[in-house]
């Protein structure tokens, strides 16, 4: 009912452009559609659901033929215990998350690897598939080995378990962003993921066809202490989390001839690319996982923290800055400064930290894109206050964002005299 609600919206939304990004669902904290009372009591007494340790980081969308069955998958990783479940969705008008496939998978609380321990982030393949990256982590205990997970959204089956063996990670490890390229599209036997190692600082390929994985180090995938300090609506944590972010353009970059991988440490300011030739290509990776270093590039600056992101038909990156809290967009076919980062939205209290930014394509083949905020800050600090909202799903028709243009638009993030850029700040201090 609630998503034919939705539906309407967005097509009021088509007519207006005012307010063109919509919450859709939001909570004070995230609670769960347990087997039954006794077993989530029992959960509650043993330490196993403790609501404030409990914090969505991704969200996916699983359009299903009709709005009432379509699902929206949402991740809570367990960066402590507390949380009954790892991965879930929400349907329909309820808030509560039902854990996926089931709570039998997430129960265990890192004592059965055959589950699933802790999951940052997901991808779909196109193919009715959910490609679920589970850490093995519960805090700083490796409890099992990072794993991919594929699942059959219409069986909700696994369909395949892919486990990294100990070459592939190290103690400081946690593997958070999988994306996916597609050979061929609709079949999806040539997929190779692609994953980040934000703490490990390392990048890991995944190529399906032939069951390997290989790990690629770089520089770039590591944190620059100056970007380290976040501030989120007045309050401040450090963090030095290296290689977050991961998009593949369907087409070269600009003045390229061959298609890359881009990407971002958070702790950054700054994108980077490399070619997927060189990553893709495992007798590299194989001889020197330190191999090409001249290869990785930093393809420019836009001088402000930004997490994940997510890029559309028409190769619009769409990412949330983190000061100021502003959904913004690059048309990468125009070179990455912040004359080309265009503001698209922005709201200082329901976008604290976007966690998770996903481009969906919904049931009338158009493209929207979906976040989840969080206010990762109070998580941080210790400050949640269960009595507030905290974490909030956002989606927004594409088209309408881009007041119905196909390339990103809208005032420049250089124009935007209300901000400091770092770089900008150091400039003058210089001086
Ligand atoms: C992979 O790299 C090796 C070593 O540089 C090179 O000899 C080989 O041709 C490359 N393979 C492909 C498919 O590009
Ligand atoms: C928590 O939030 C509620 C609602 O906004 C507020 O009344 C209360 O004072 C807050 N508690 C703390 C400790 O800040």
């Amino acid at each position: 009912m609630y998503l034919k609600g939705l539906l309407t919206i967005t097509l009021i939304f088509i007519l207006s452009t005012e307010a063109n990004v919509r919450i859709f669902k939001q909570w004070r904290q995230m609670d769960f559609q347990f087997p039954s009372n006794a077993i989530r009591q029992q959960a509650i007494n043993n330490g196993y659901y403790v609501p404030a340790n409990v914090i969505p980081i991704d969200v996916a969308v699983d359009y299903r033929g009709n709005l009432d069955s379509t699902r929206v998958f949402v991740t809570m990783p367990r960066f402590t215990t507390g949380v009954p479940a790892s991965l879930g969705y929400t349907k329909s008008s309820s808030l509560l998350i039902e854990p996926y496939p089931s709570y039998d998978w997430h129960s265990s609380n890192g004592k059965n690897c055959d589950g699933i321990t802790s999951v940052f982030r997901v991808a779909f393949d196109g193919c009715n598939q959910m490609w679920v990256l589970d850490t093995g982590k519960i805090g700083n205990i490796q409890y099992c080995q990072p794993q991919l997970l594929i699942f059959n959204l219409i069986s909700d089956k696994l369909v395949k378990r892919y486990r990294f063996d100990k070459s592939m990670y190290v103690d400081n490890s946690l593997f958070i962003t999988p994306i996916l390229d597609v050979a061929d599209p609709g079949r999806c036997s040539r997929v190779k993921a692609y994953i980040a190692d934000v703490t490990g600082f390392g990048l890991i390929v995944y190529d399906c066809e032939v069951n390997k994985a290989w790990r690629v180090n770089n520089k770039l995938f590591y944190p620059y202490p100056n970007y380290g300090k976040f501030t989120i609506a007045g309050e401040s944590f450090d963090l030095m989390d290296g290689l977050l972010a991961l998009t593949i353009p369907k087409v070269p970059l600009r003045q390229d001839t061959e298609r890359s991988l881009l990407f971002h440490a958070l702790a950054s300011g700054t994108e980077n690319a490399v070619p997927l030739r060189i990553i893709n290509n495992a007798t590299i990776w194989e001889n020197d996982a330190n191999a090409m270093a001249d290869e990785f590039k930093v393809i420019g600056t836009r001088g402000i923290q930004t997490g994940a992101q997510a890029m559309d038909k028409n190769g619009n990156l769409y990412f949330v800055l983190l000061n100021p809290l502003a959904i913004v967009c690059w048309d990468s076919s125009t070179s990455y400064k912040t004359d080309n980062i265009k503001i698209l939205h922005r709201n200082d209290e329901t976008m604290q930290f976007a966690s998770g930014v996903k481009v969906v394509t919904n049931l009338v083949g158009e493209e929207e894109l979906w976040l989840v905020t969080n206010r990762l800050q109070k998580f941080m600090t210790g400050t949640t206050n269960l009595s507030e909202i905290n974490y909030r799903v956002h989606v927004a028709n594409i088209k309408a964002l881009l007041n119905f243009k196909d390339k990103c638009n809208g005032p420049s993030l250089r124009d935007d005299q209300t901000i400091v850029f770092p770089d900008r700040n150091r400039k003058r201090m210089a001086n």
